[in-house]
Parts: C-alpha cells; sequence; structure tokens
C-alpha cells in the first residue's frame, strides 16, 4: 500500500537512529520514494552517507546548506511528502515540535507539514517520564494529522531498562500504513475469528487443519488501519499482527483473544458478537472434536492395528451468529472449497443467513492455506458477486472490506 508514497523520513539524534537506515530500504522495497531529513545531532549517530545511498535522495541536514541551494527546501519537502515519520524523536525535537520551534532542517520541515505525520519517540526512561516530555507528546498527540507511537519497555542504551525504547520498525511501518489509510471504518466494532482450532485427543495429541492465520491477520490490520474497534479472537497460530502501541491507550481498539479448541472459539465470539456492527469469520474451525478426551497419552496395545475415535459436532459459530444476527449486523464468512465451489459456497451463504461469503479454493495456486496470497470470489445475499484476482492477503483484505456496505 506504500507503493508511489513519498514519505519523508525524519532522524534526530538518538542511538536508535542507526535502526532507521533499515527503516528506509524497507519503505522503498515496499514501493515508497523517500527523502530523508536530519538533526545535525542524528549524523553522529548514522552517517549521511548511508542515509544517502540507501534513500537514493540528498540528504537534508543542514539548513543553510540547503537555503543556498533550493532556497526553500523546508517548505518544497512537505509539499512534497505524502506523509513525514519522525524517527527516533528525542525528548529535544518533541518539545520543538510541540512548540512550534523550527531552528534546524527537520524541525523547519516539521512545521510546514500539514500532512500525516508519524511519531516514534526515543530516550531513557526518566527523560519519558519527565513532566515536560509528557506535556510535548500529549499536545502532539492530541493534533489530528500526528500519530504518536508510545515507546516501547525495553533495555535502553544507558544500560537500564525502562518505557524509553523506540517501537520496533515492523510497527513503524505499520503506523504509517494506518496514518496513511482513509477512517472510513471509525467507531465501527469489528469481530474477526482466524486460524485453525485444535480438538485435543489426549495431552500430546489433537486434531487441526492448516490454517496459518494469515488471512485473519491481513483482516485485523485492514479493519484497525481503517479505524473499527478490532476484537480478533485467533487460534493457534505462528504469527499474530503488528499492531503498534499509540500513545493515546489505542489498545483499547484492539483486543486479541486466543484460543485454541472450536468450543473455546465459540464461546469467545458468541460474548463478543452483540456489539460487533461486522462479522468477519475467516477462522477454520473444526467441524468435530474428540467425545473423550482421555486423560493420560492413549497407548498401543500389543496386536492392535486400528483404532476408532468417536467424534462428536463442534457448535457452528456462523450458523449460530446467523440465526442472532441483529439488524444492521453484517455477517461475512469464508469458504474453502476443493470441488463444486460455487455451489458450496452459495450454499452456506443461505443455510448460514450470511450476508457475504468469501470463497477460496484449493484448486487455484497461491489460494488458500499458509500462503502469503488468495484469490477469491466476494458472493452477496444480493446474488451480486466480485472475483478478487490473486493478490497478497493484505490487498484480498482491503478488497473483501472495500466490497461490503458496512
Ligand atoms: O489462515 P490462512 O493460512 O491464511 O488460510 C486462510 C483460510 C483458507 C483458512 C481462509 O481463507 C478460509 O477459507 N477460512 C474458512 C475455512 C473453512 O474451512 O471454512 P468452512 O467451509 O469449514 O466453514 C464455512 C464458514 O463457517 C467459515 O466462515 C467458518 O469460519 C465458519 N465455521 C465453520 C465451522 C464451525 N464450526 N464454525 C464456523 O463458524
Amino acid at each position: 500500500m506504500l507503493q508511489g508514497k513519498h514519505i519523508v523520513v525524519g532522524i534526530s539524534g538518538g542511538i536508535a537512529a542507526y535502526k532507521i537506515p533499515d527503516l528506509i530500504r524497507r519503505l522503498r522495497k515496499e514501493g515508497a520514494e523517500v527523502k530523508v531529513t536530519t538533526t545535525k545531532n542524528a549524523l553522529e549517530f548514522v552517517t549521511e552517507l548511508t542515509l544517502q545511498t540507501l534513500s537514493g535522495n540528498k540528504v537534508y541536514s543542514d539548513v543553510f546548506a540547503a537555503i543556498n541551494e533550493h532556497s526553500t527546501e523546508h517548505i518544497s519537502l512537505p509539499d512534497w511528502a505524502d506523509l513525514m515519520v519522525v524517527a527516533p524523536a528525542t525528548a529535544n525535537v518533541l518539545g520543538k515540535m510541540a512548540h512550534g520551534i523550527a531552528d534546524d532542517a527537520l524541525t523547519t520541515t516539521f512545521c510546514a507539514m500539514r500532512k500525516p505525520v508519524v511519531i516514534a519517540p526515543a530516550m531513557n526512561d526518566k527523560m519519558y517520564a519527565n513532566e515536560s516530555v509528557r506535556d510535548a507528546v500529549g499536545t502532539l498527540s492530541s493534533r489530528k494529522h500526528i500519530t504518536m507511537l508510545d515507546c516501547a519497555v525495553g533495555e535502553l542504551a544507558c544500560g537500564t531498562t525502562g518505557k524509553g525504547r523506540m517501537q520496533e520498525t515492523d510497527a513503524i511501518l505499520e503506523a504509517i500504513r494506518f496514518a496513511l489509510t482513509p477512517k472510513d471504518l471509525d467507531g465501527k466494532n469489528v469481530l474477526i475469528t482466524a486460524g485453525p482450532t485444535q480438538e485435543h485427543l489426549d495431552p500430546v495429541r489433537y486434531i487441526t487443519n492448516h490454517s496459518s492465520g494469515k488471512m485473519g491477520n491481513a483482516l485485523a490490520l485492514e479493519c484497525w488501519r481503517r479505524g473499527a474497534n478490532v476484537m480478533y479472537i485467533c487460534g493457534p497460530v505462528p504469527t499474530l499482527p503488528v499492531v503498534p502501541e499509540l500513545y493515546q491507550s489505542d489498545t483499547a481498539r484492539y483486543v486479541l483473544t486466543r484460543v485454541t479448541s472450536a468450543q473455546e472459539m465459540a464461546d469467545a465470539a458468541f460474548a463478543a458478537a452483540d456489539k460487533a456492527h461486522l462479522i468477519i469469520l475467516c477462522a477454520a474451525v473444526a467441524d468435530f472434536t474428540p467425545q473423550h478426551v482421555a486423560d493420560e497419552k492413549i497407548k498401543k496395545v500389543a496386536g492392535q492395528t486400528t483404532q476408532t475415535v468417536e467424534l462428536t459436532l463442534t457448535p457452528d459459530i456462523a450458523a449460530t451468529l446467523g440465526q442472532r444476527k441483529r439488524d444492521g449486523q453484517i455477517l461475512v464468512g469464508f469458504a474453502l472449497e476443493t470441488t463444486d465451489e460455487q455451489t458450496n459456497a452459495q450454499h452456506k451463504l443461505e443455510s448460514k443467513n450470511l450476508d457475504y461469503i468469501v470463497l477460496n479454493s484449493l484448486r487455484d495456486a497461491g489460494a488458500g492455506f499458509g500462503t502469503d496470497t488468495n484469490k477469491v470470489t466476494i458472493y452477496a445475499a444480493n446474488g451480486t458477486k466480485k472475483d478478487v484476482p490473486l493478490l497478497s492477503k493484505e490487498n484480498v483484505a482491503r478488497e473483501i472490506v472495500n466490497s461490503l456496505t458496512v
């Protein structure tokens, strides 16, 4: 989603500046164009040559030299930019930005910036707790065009542990995507289920499927970026979405519930469903679970060649929520099929009282379980359908949410 975007990276003088070349590299890898502005002190931590080489552009660090060359660079950079990210933002630079002090290349650029700005502070924990710094952070985060990241807790360069670390590059990148996304789901509560479930046979074995959670993660992030309050219920998956911690305790906007079994997923979904405006059921839920879970590991018996496991039906979350659907609530299911795809998907759409069903087929290369891509068809209860070609799961998630009337 950063393809073709113009990003100004502002670096101030903190040890975390050493991470910014990687941020620049990753921004460019995602297709963004990058220009860099720094304070003088930042160049004590990272060289101009590194920044120039990685960004592919001249670095704007000396306001007087720049004025000689391009008389209004501190105006032309903000004009050129779609977004500015200030990382790391030191206590000094936070104070200046909060109070309109513009005495170097970075702060003059920030002062003229009227587009989205992402700020990632980093400093000693005692400095971060200082009242003046708190005030500056509070002032900046109250401005509509600014996304203020909170510091993370962890080891600090000064040898102590505390709240003062700059957030990781993944989180800063996600904050940039967030800041560039229109907030059309602002105030909406979105419930998403994702991942597989595990149905235990005994303390060491379970029945499961190949869902990696990638499609659900992409949907959770897409809804979070659009401003929704996301309730994400996820089975056992290896990776979860990176949702950056925003300063104004935005954690309430993303609530993660980890579950293991279909019953646990159902309990969590039923508890959250009432307040949801939109429900997206992307999980690959086990349809059956062992009737009895053995207390001890099931052993082979000499001469035994077969083993029978009796299975019982799990709650059908989608069908139950379809019956309980309240006025205005939108219910979206998924169908992973291997044959008679359209017929099976449309049957699920009707029988579970869904508003939409997203069909993906294991017969399509690159679609379904575990892949970073998907190819889907979205069927609506009103009879319309939309084909989404093979795209990254991030882009498929965007297409799915774009197709819904919420
Ligand atoms: O996680 P990934 O590796 O990225 O893979 C993504 C995916 C392939 C898992 C996802 O795109 C997908 O297709 N999810 C649905 C998988 C599925 O098998 O659905 P189903 O046909 O069994 O169920 C139909 C619908 O009912 C689904 O919305 C499902 O969440 C829901 N369901 C099913 C059974 C049950 N007990 N409760 C449910 O809510």
